[in-house]
Order: structure tokens, then sequence, then C-alpha cells
């Protein structure tokens, strides 16, 4: 099974969990607000992770699927906020929250889905406080982008292990508990979902750089036009290059003013999918932990 068609099986069971929610959300402006928000699908791939990690210490992906459901409300509920932070007027390729229902009713929906992911996380009294750390550290990154304080590889990093790699590590944590995997096992697997998290959010800032809105189905450039601190904006600022100058380029144009900025960005993810695999070492062999291997390189070389 290639890594594609993995995610659309694990994808169709989250989503089987998710729709089981009972939605009862008064008024019911905010209720339509959280439905919509329920029914915009990304690409699921934080439950393809919570559910292989469950696989890989010998559970059943069934069985992990309350907890796959519980972590992908929290990373919905991160992007309407992050949308409304950033001010953008698409996602998943629909209107976002806040444009069709105004900055109120887009915080509230981002209370509810967080209430709703903790409904379902306290199935497993163990996930809580994993899915608090998660929510703490996400609300970190998201303030570390609005200050003017990541400007070097080394604070990028601590970025975006905040506000994507935590998470990630959350997802291959609360998997392996599930699936009843040992303490090692666990803390091996959530250092690897950190890493393979942080190479996530690097390939999401190339892809910022390099792609067409139609694919992505959200805002491309965004993160220079907002100065938000993307590895590939970083490297180049400190490669000489000024932000003015990036900013009068056309997509091709900057494509090729930041070329190197862009490898050397893709070495990183590399890098951060080695270290990941790295934590895979101590797990037996197994379909599951191949699985995750490939799923870390689907992630650095994905186009959307
Ligand atoms: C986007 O995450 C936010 C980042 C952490 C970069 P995804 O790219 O996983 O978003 P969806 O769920 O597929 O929409
Ligand atoms: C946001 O990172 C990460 C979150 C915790 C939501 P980005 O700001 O790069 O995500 P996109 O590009 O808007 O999806
Ligand atoms: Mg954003
Ligand atoms: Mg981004």
């Amino acid at each position: 099974m290639d890594i594609e068609q993995l995610l659309a099986a694990r994808a169709e069971m989250v989503d089987m969990e998710i729709s089981s929610i009972l939605l009862d959300v008064k008024p019911p402006e905010l209720g339509a607000a959280v439905a919509y928000a329920i029914a915009s699908k990304g690409k699921r791939i934080r439950p393809a992770l919570v559910t292989l990690a469950a696989e890989a210490v010998g559970g059943k992906a069934d069985n992990a699927s309350f907890a796959a459901a519980s972590i992908e409300l929290i990373h919905s509920s991160s992007l309407v906020l992050d949308d409304v932070i950033d001010k953008s007027d698409k996602r998943r390729g629909r209107e976002t929250i806040h444009k069709k229902w105004g900055t109120d009713l887009a915080l509230l929906t981002v209370q509810i889905l967080a209430a709703l992911s903790l409904k379902i996380a306290a199935r497993d009294p163990r996930l809580m406080r994993i899915i608090a750390d998660s929510l703490f550290y996400m609300g970190e990154g998201e303030a570390m982008e609005l200050v003017d304080y990541v400007n070097d590889r080394k604070s990028y990093l601590d970025l975006a292990f905040r506000k994507t790699g935590c998470l990630f590590g959350s997802a291959a944590e609360v998997g392996s508990i599930v699936g009843g995997g040992d303490e090692e096992q666990v803390e091996s697997l959530r250092k690897c979902g950190n890493h393979i998290g942080i190479a996530f959010q690097v390939r999401d800032d190339i892809l910022d750089c390099v792609s067409r809105e139609n694919d992505l189905g959200k805002p491309v450039r965004k993160d220079l036009f907002m100065g938000r601190p993307s590895i590939v904006v970083i490297d180049a600022l400190n490669s000489g290059i000024s932000l003015k100058t990036m900013m009068k380029c056309n997509n091709g144009e900057l494509m090729q003013l930041v070329g190197e900025s862009i490898g050397r960005a893709e070495e990183l993810a590399a890098s951060e999918i080695e270290l990941a695999k790295s934590h895979l070492g101590n797990l037996d062999n197994s379909f599951a932990k191949s699985r995750l291997e490939a799923l870390g390189d689907f992630i650095i070389s994905r186009a959307k």
C-alpha cells in the first residue's frame, strides 16, 4: 500500500469518528460555523501518525481512531485561530470561518473545537496532559511569530517545534500509549513525531514560496507579506536579500531569487526526517514502522 492510499484509508477512519460527534451547538450561528469547520477536511496527516504509532507498538489502528480524532480537532481549532491571526481568507480550498462569520464567532469556534477534542480524549485520561501540553506550546508558537524573536535557524527550530512539531509528537505519543507501548517506545515515538512535525513545517514554508493558491487551498507568499518567520525568508534575509527585493518579485522571480535558501530548507527538512527515523531504531521492524518512514519521506516531498 503506498502512502497516499494509506493516508486515504486512515482519513476515512478518522472521518467516521469525527462525524459521530453529536453536534448540539447553540446558538445556530455558532453551530453552523463549527459544522463548517468540521466538514472541511485537510490532508489528515496527524491521524495517520496516531494510528501508525499505535500499530508500531503492536496495537490496532481502529482502537486509536478516537485519539486520532482528538488530535485532528486540536489541529483544526489551531487553523481557525491561525487564520484569524494571519488574516487569511482561504483554508482547505474554502473561505475561512472569520471571513464567513466574523472574528468573534471564529474565536468561539476555536473554543468549541478544542472542547470537542478534550471530550473525546477524556475516554482515556492519559491523553489529557499530552493534549494540554500541545495547546500550551502551540499558543507560545503562534505568539513567537508576532514578536521580533525568530531570526536565525536555532530560534526557528524552537518555533517550528512549538507551533507544529509538538502536536505531531503528541500524535505519535497518544497513538503509542493507546496501542499499549512501553515507556521507552512511547518516548521514542514522541521524539520521532516531533521531528516529523518540524520537517512538515519546513516543507509548509517552502510551499508558501513555490506553490499556487489553487494547489495548496490556502493563500501563498503569505509568510513574506505578513512578515512571518518562514525558514526560507529568514535564510534569504541572512544571505543579504532584502525584504523589499523579495516583495517586488512575482512567484517565478521569487523562486529564482531565494533558490539557494529553498535548497537549504530542503536539506533541513531531510535532516529532520533522518533524525525522526533514528528514533525508530529500537522498534521491531513492522509494516507500520516502514509506513512511518514512508510518511516522513512523503512529508518532505509533498506538493500540497
Ligand atoms: C497546516 O497544516 C498548518 C501547519 C502546521 C503548517 P496541514 O497542512 O496539515 O493542514 P490540513 O489539515 O491539511 O488543512
Ligand atoms: C501555523 O503555521 C501552524 C499552526 C499551529 C496552525 P502556518 O501559519 O505556516 O500555517 P498555514 O501556512 O497558515 O497553514
Ligand atoms: Mg498561517
Ligand atoms: Mg504556512
